[in-house]
């Protein structure tokens, strides 16, 4: 079985705890790049990302150069955002084939937790079977998280 982490991340917290997961699953790890590149500072970030979730846009990102047939497994990382989702990885799960995949979601949050985002994901890909998640607080996103991001995965059967 093969796998692919895809993860998208503004301020490290997710890159982080995507690389925690693929140092744990091996495979490929690649990041979800939006062509026009968001704000880093927090206030127009916060404004432009609410009009897009707003809006139903699907953000357009850099070439992933994958074919996504290689991979049984996809690992999604995400913070977030505006309650739900980031946009980009609506467009990700549009732009490719998710039949048969399994999807093993994991995001970072300021307290919203999960979200209800697996949920999401499985409605909005009802093609793939969607494992349940881990969510982990940015702000508390450090090593020490290892060995709960490890033992998650083992759970998982990874
Ligand atoms: C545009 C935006 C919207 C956010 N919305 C939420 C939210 O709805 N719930 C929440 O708990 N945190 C929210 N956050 C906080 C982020 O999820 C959190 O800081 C996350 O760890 C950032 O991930 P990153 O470091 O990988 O970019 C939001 C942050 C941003 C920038």
């Amino acid at each position: 079985m093969k796998n692919l982490v895809i993860y998208f991340s503004i301020f490290g917290s997710t890159k982080q705890f995507a690389e925690m997961v693929h140092d744990k699953v091996g495979g490929e790890i690649k990041e979800l790049k939006p062509i026009r590149p968001y704000e880093k500072e927090y206030k127009p970030l916060l404004a432009f990302s609410k009009q897009e979730v707003d809006n139903g846009i699907l953000t357009p990102f850099e070439e992933l150069n994958i074919d996504i047939r290689d991979y049984d497994n996809i690992f999604v990382g995400y913070p977030m955002w505006w309650y739900t989702y980031p946009p980009i990885l609506k467009n990700f799960f549009k732009k490719y084939d998710m039949t048969g995949k399994t999807i093993i979601p994991f995001n970072t949050h300021e307290g919203s937790g999960t979200g209800g985002t697996y949920q999401m994901i499985r409605n909005d890909v009802p093609e793939a079977k969607v494992l349940d998640g881990l969510a982990i607080r940015g702000g508390s996103m450090n090593e020490k998280q290892r060995s709960n991001v490890y033992k998650w995965l083992e759970n998982l059967g990874f």
